[in-house]
């Protein structure tokens, strides 16, 4: 593993360490406090689903794939969910028992891009917030092109991923290298995006601008985004 991967990684590690443990699922002001609005407003089109098969790439604690899970936790819904981390998948299985979903959920301690996706397994693949984690481009882009071989016709993925990062030590005003493995420009995300989806009909593609504070390595730092969404049907 390069340097700044191995630090990237240790970094990204911390602190969603220290995240995990120190909040509660659905019961903080972080970004833990609820599924987010794109995958909420997703969960409805499979109604009249009898067997649903769900992978979500960067569970983090099942934030989103717990509120799947609990819509369809009557019929027979599968949902893989892969996280680098042990402590992710650890406290994922705890919230999902205390939903009463866990036999809904398959955790799997791995980094993306060493899941396997089978061809035409999945229903619905969603990656939150995880697959600018993946370690190189070209691993980002074979995978992007697994998951839409994995995806079943009429099948969906949702992608939410930051593009043109750029961060800055909020004291010094200092621009610091940005913690992300796989940094493109915003243009640049959305063409690899449209190729590799090309022919499917896209339900949703959105660029929001966004700034926030986050922990880093003794200092705050000022993170600047364009945090681009994608959802597509096959
Ligand atoms: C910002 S969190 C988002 C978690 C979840 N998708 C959500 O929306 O709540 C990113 C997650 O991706 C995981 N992650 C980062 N890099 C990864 C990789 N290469 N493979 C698997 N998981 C990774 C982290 O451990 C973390 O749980």
């Amino acid at each position: 593993m390069d340097k700044r991967l191995e630090e990237i990684r240790e970094s990204e590690r911390k602190s969603h360490i220290e995240m995990y443990s120190n909040e509660e699922l659905y019961n903080s002001e972080s970004w833990l406090k609820k599924p987010i609005k794109t995958v909420r407003d997703l969960i409805p089109l499979f109604d009249d689903y009898e067997k649903l098969d769900v992978l979500d790439l960067g569970c983090g604690v099942g934030r989103n794939c717990l509120a799947i899970a609990q819509e369809y936790q009557n019929i027979d819904c599968s949902i893989d969910c892969v996280d680098i981390l042990e402590i992710a998948i650890e406290k994922l299985s705890k919230y999902a028992a205390e939903h009463g979903v866990l036999h809904c959920i398959n955790g799997i301690v791995k980094p993306i891009e060493d899941y396997k996706i089978e061809k035409e397994s999945y229903d619905l693949i969603i990656g939150v917030s995880s697959l600018e984690h993946i370690d190189t481009k070209d691993s980002f882009i074979s995978k992007l092109t697994e998951i839409g071989n994995g995806t079943r016709k009429d099948g969906i993925v949702c992608f939410v991923i930051n593009s043109q990062v750029k961060e800055f030590d909020k004291s010094s005003g200092v621009e610091i290298p940005a913690q992300f493995e796989v940094n493109l420009s915003t243009e640049e995300m959305q063409s690899i995006l449209n190729k590799i989806f090309d022919g499917w009909t896209v339900l949703k593609s959105t660029v929001q601008r966004q700034q926030y504070d986050i922990p880093r390595e003794n200092i705050i730092s000022d993170l600047r985004t364009n945090v681009v969404t994608f959802v597509a049907r096959k």
